[in-house]
């Protein structure tokens, strides 16, 4: 799902609720974010999502079926367990759009807004180490290129990674070859923006700036302390800016050299994200290699990082066209997994997209929703035209349960004609969605209030 609004907007119809019971004595309504820590954000409400692309788009090829499926498990909280699998969380939930997200803050688990501890007691008592040492979601862009995987490269397979994220961090069953298959050949296509001022090699075009040309051979040079070292040494520019392997830098540990590419969007820096800015790691390597630079090539070397590190297009607003789009690249996978009678592939689908189809529904403000006026008949009809969908993909996995598999592709081509109408529903309430701007920032601005007002 490209935002997941259930949690956030499930809280303000808590609060809602929660207010008219104080007035009314009616029964107060239990949120399903209680699953999480009170004060967490996972930074789903964004509209400027980060922009994906990948490899076989660059290519000319297409969406394979594997990769639909993995693109639907990645936002899907349907493979994990417990509070993960409570609180609606996914792959995508961290990794947003495949980047990183330096918002993330789950009270109790992270030290500060982009940073998280896979080894705590929250999601899975098994796995807590008892160490609080939280690290930051990497962006996989381009992470087939970037093994070995875990900021101190413990995996040698991205395979063995994912399902270690699905089992010990999640407390998830354990995914069949399937499931592996799939996440693995979604986060394999996940590519790096592109980025004009890169060229072949590594090497800056003509766009980049001649500050960041002063910086490109800084970057180049040797170290006066120990000549066998430079930036470049480890993040070698023809190979992703990385060399494969980890290092002691004083940063608290061995960790692997980071990729600079697309890296202005991958804040906040370093393992456990203690710098906000270029400027800050630029400070750091000075410092802990005594590099003695002065003013002019601290900037020089910031442009240089600024010029690897930019992307063409770094976000893209969201809109209920690319969510309907997407939603219907997710259940293609049922035109296979219904005439190949696989349950596991089936489940999972109506599940998912079940999923999908709610929180997209959630960006209709309701009747309870005062924080936007007007469209309330189409914003009705555009949550019933939803609520109709997903009963129907209940209808599918009910054919199914009964090992009815004609039954299951009938009721499945209806709901595809279904959801031509649906869309033309949401289509029509957009103005009067969290998809459009206005509506959206008062929305959230009522949602703090009345969060402020609860304190
Ligand atoms: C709650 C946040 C969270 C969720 C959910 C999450 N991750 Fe991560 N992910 C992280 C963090 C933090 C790291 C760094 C972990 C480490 O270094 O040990 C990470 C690291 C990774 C890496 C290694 C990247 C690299 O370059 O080293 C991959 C691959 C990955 N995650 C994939 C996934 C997949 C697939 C899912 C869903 C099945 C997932 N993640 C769910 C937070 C999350
Ligand atoms: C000995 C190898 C090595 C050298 C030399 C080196 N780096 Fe790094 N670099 C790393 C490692 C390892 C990390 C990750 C540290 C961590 O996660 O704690 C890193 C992280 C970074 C980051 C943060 C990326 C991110 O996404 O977190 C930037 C930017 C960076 N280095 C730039 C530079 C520059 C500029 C120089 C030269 C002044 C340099 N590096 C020299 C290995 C190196």
């Amino acid at each position: 799902m490209r935002s997941r609004q259930v949690l956030t907007t499930v809280a303000l119809s808590f609060v809602l609720a929660a207010a008219a019971a104080s007035s009314v004595g009616a029964t107060p309504v239990v949120s399903k974010d209680a699953a999480l820590p009170v004060g967490s954000n996972l930074n789903e409400e964004i509209l400027d999502q980060p922009t994906e692309r990948f490899g076989f788009e660059a290519a000319g090829g297409k969406r394979s079926y594997l990769f639909n499926l993995g693109d639907m498990l990645f936002s899907s909280a349907a493979i994990f367990g417990g509070k993960a699998r409570d609180a609606g969380m996914s792959c995508n939930s961290c990794h947003q759009q495949g980047a990183g997200n330096a918002k993330l803050f789950v009270p109790g688990l992270s030290s500060r807004p982009g940073n998280f501890d896979t080894t705590g007691a929250l999601f899975n008592a098994k796995a807590d180490n008892g160490v609080f040492d939280p690290v930051t979601p990497p962006s996989l862009r381009g992470a087939k290129y970037l093994a070995p995987y875990g900021h101190d490269g413990r995996f040698a397979s991205l395979r063995d990674f994912v399902r270690n994220v699905i089992v010990n961090e999640f407390a998830g069953p354990e995914p069949s070859g399937q499931v592996l298959d799939a996440l693995e050949t979604y986060i394999r296509e996940i590519a790096f923006l592109p980025n004009p001022k890169l060229g072949p090699g590594g090497r800056l075009t003509r766009e980049a700036s001649d500050a960041a040309r002063r910086g490109e051979v800084l970057f180049n040079k040797p170290f006066p302390h120990d000549p066998s070292m430079s930036c470049a040494g480890c993040h070698q520019a023809d190979s992703a800016f990385i060399d494969h392997k980890v290092h002691d830098i004083g940063s608290g540990g061995w960790f692997k050299t980071k990729t600079l590419i697309n890296a202005r969007f991958n804040a906040p820096y370093f393992h456990d994200g203690r710098f906000d800015s270029f400027d800050e790691v630029v400070g750091y390597f000075d410092k802990h290699y005594d590099l003695g630079l002065a003013a002019q090539d601290r900037a020089d070397l910031v442009a240089y990082l600024d010029a690897v590190g930019d992307a063409e297009q770094p976000y893209t607003r969201n809109t209920v066209q690319a969510e309907v789009d997407e939603i219907a690249a997710f259940v293609s996978v049922l035109d296979v997994a219904i005439p190949a009678r696989d349950k596991e592939v089936i489940g999972l689908t109506v599940d998912s997209v079940g999923g999908e189809w709610r929180e997209l529904g959630e960006n209709f403000p309701g009747r309870t929703d005062t924080s936007v006026s007007g469209g309330l008949q189409e914003r009705l009809q555009a949550r019933a035209a939803v609520r109709d969908l997903v009963l129907s993909l209940r209808r599918v996995a009910m054919a199914v349960e009964g090992d009815d598999f004609d039954q299951a592709a009938r009721i499945y081509a209806d709901y595809k004609k279904q959801t031509v109408a649906a869309a033309a529903s949401l289509k029509l309430a957009e103005t009067w969605s969290l998809f459009n701007p206005v509506v959206h920032d008062a929305h959230f601005l009522a949602l703090k209030q009345l969060a402020d007002l609860a304190k």
